[in-house]
């Protein structure tokens, strides 16, 4: 039915003009609402213009990230009827780029074992499960089921464990498994977020699972049986906060034939700018015992700032490790100020492991893909601000040998005098963003104003290479050895750019600033 045909059914009933004219004006309000549902516009303040948020309502973690056929999966927890947190579902949506999306239906509801938390998903390639029927190859979901009303009962603490879905239609529907759950808990509260993948050497599935404050290790044959193998970190890393959403990725050496194991971790509190955070190991992995090449002491994390949480790599990309993360954090993500949706993800990562500053070092760059969103090409000034649609790449160095600046970076403001900085600080050689003046902080006192990050290298030359979009900023320093995230609510977006610098003297190789286009 359409619009004009809804508005003119209700006429014949109306006597007053005035009571005629307010129930249609109540009725467009309605429709248009839920036209907004439907078809989201992306216009809205805040909303990132090439970055994944949901059509409405709220997302967290991305979950069961799998390519499969040339489409690339993004589950997501989604809370279908609020902005805040709530009963979890698994949004679904797939891309060919990572970067332009197709929203699909919900994958999996709730149902009599819980709320669907976080998990992943993999192409059974050689049928170990059996469900195989037609000619697509299996994908099969491992996630966490949360028993809401056992944990409110407060009696038990076993109310997460383990359930298994599948789809034998290119992940388009979703059966669950009738043998559910797949993994019982023998009373741990917080059993959750696992992450599948084969093992090639063990010709096994192997699980990770968060446990509190440990990473759980499992073996199966066929996705169905799972058996414990080992446990790993209980006093390893930091442990500022609950485990979650781990990973375990095996990867070249960059520069070598080496191979080695990287266990990426979130932490629920006590990141290195406050908040929930990515950690990780590098070590070595057997198939069942993961050991970690570091000191028990030792802190290593996927990105510095206070907003890339939960991130995991997609499953089946070969040798390519490609991440993607939740550009929020715990400490404030309900009450961010956005309108009709709450949260996005970054923009999808490549992971490399290089050996630097005497260790093995997990480094980010932003996927090449990313460079087809290019327009306008600018080069930066100290003296003069470039003007842009507020959607930038940007791509620079600093000599350091030849300058007398301390303190250098770029600025990004608008009318309203807002302001934000990324920039590099020579004494403290640090990475830093400061958002203190970048907009609307007054929603949480967690919402700090800046974020700092120790430089890895000690190269005489300085890189930045940034993305900003509407309300978000992404930084990866040298290379991607340094990685900062973050988030800002300008009441306008930053369009005007320039660099800036303590001093005189600021010695630049190179001042690139792409205008990108709206992937929506
Ligand atoms: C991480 C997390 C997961 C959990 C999910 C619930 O952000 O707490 O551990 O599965 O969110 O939505």
């Amino acid at each position: 039915m359409s619009l004009q045909q809804k508005v003119y059914l209700i006429t014949p009933i109306a006597q007053n003009r005035h009571f005629m004219s307010r129930i249609i004006i109540a009725l467009l309000l309605f429709i248009s609402s839920t036209a907004v549902a439907q078809k989201p516009s992306y216009k809205e303040q805040h909303r990132p213009q090439y970055h994944f948020s949901p059509p409405s309502k709220w997302m967290n973690d991305p979950n069961g990230m799998v390519f499969y056929k040339g489409e690339y999966h993004l589950f997501y927890q989604y809370y279908p009827d609020s902005t805040v947190w709530g009963p979890m579902h698994w949004g679904h949506a797939v891309s060919k780029d990572m970067l332009h999306w197709q929203h699909l239906p919900i994958a999996l509801y709730p149902d009599s074992l819980g709320l669907i938390f976080s998990g992943s998903v993999v192409v059974d390639k050689n049928n170990t499960s059996g469900l195989k029927k037609g000619a697509e190859q299996p994908l099969v979901a491992l996630y966490t089921y949360h028993d809401l009303k056992k944990e409110k009962a407060g009696k038990e603490m076993d109310f997460q464990y383990q359930g298994m879905a599948y789809s034998l239609d290119k992940g388009r529907n979703w059966t669950k498994y009738a043998g559910n759950p797949v993994i019982k808990n023998n009373g741990v509260k917080d059993f959750r977020d696992p992450k599948v993948i084969w093992h090639e050497a063990s010709k096994h599935w192997v699980m990770v699972l968060a446990v509190a404050d440990r990473i759980d290790f499992y073996r199966s044959e066929n996705l169905k049986e799972w058996s414990f193998s080992s446990s790993f970190g209980k006093d390893e890393g930091s442990h500022g906060g609950v485990w979650e959403c781990p990973d375990l990725v095996e990867m070249t050496v960059e520069g070598t034939n080496n191979k080695k194991w990287v266990l990426i971790v979130s932490i629920g509190n006590g990141g290195p700018n406050g908040g929930s955070a990515t950690q990780y190991f590098t070590g070595d992995f057997d198939g069942r015992n993961f050991v970690n090449s570091n000191s028990k002491e030792t802190m290593h994390w996927l990105d510095h700032g206070p907003d890339n949480y939960a991130g995991v790599t997609w499953s089946n990309t070969g040798n390519q490790k490609l991440f993607l993360g939740w550009m929020s954090n715990w400490n404030y993500a309900q009450v961010v100020p956005t309108r009709s949706w709450r949260s996005a993800m970054t923009i999808p990562r490549t992971l490399y492991l290089k050996n630097a500053a005497g260790g093995y070092r997990l480094y980010s760059k932003p996927v090449r893909n990313l460079e087809t969103l290019r327009q306008q090409q600018h080069t930066l000034s100290v003296t003069k601000p470039t003007l842009t649609n507020g959607l930038n790449e940007l791509i620079l160095s600093f000599d350091l040998s030849r300058a007398a600046a301390t303190d250098f970076g770029i600025s990004f403001t608008n009318e309203e005098n807002e302001l934000l900085k990324v920039g590099f600080n020579k004494e403290q050689n640090q990475f830093y963003i400061d958002r203190s003046k970048a907009g609307d902080n007054s929603f949480s006192k967690l919402f700090t104003g800046s974020a700092v990050a120790p430089r890895l290298l000690s190269s005489n030359i300085v890189k930045l290479h940034v993305f900003i979009d509407h309300s978000s900023i992404e930084v990866f320093g040298d290379d991607g050895s340094v990685v900062l995230t973050s988030l800002f609510f300008p009441k306008q977006p930053l369009k005007s750019v320039q660099l800036f610098s303590d001093k005189e003297g600021l010695s630049l190789q190179q001042a690139v600033l792409y205008q990108l286009k709206s992937t929506w």
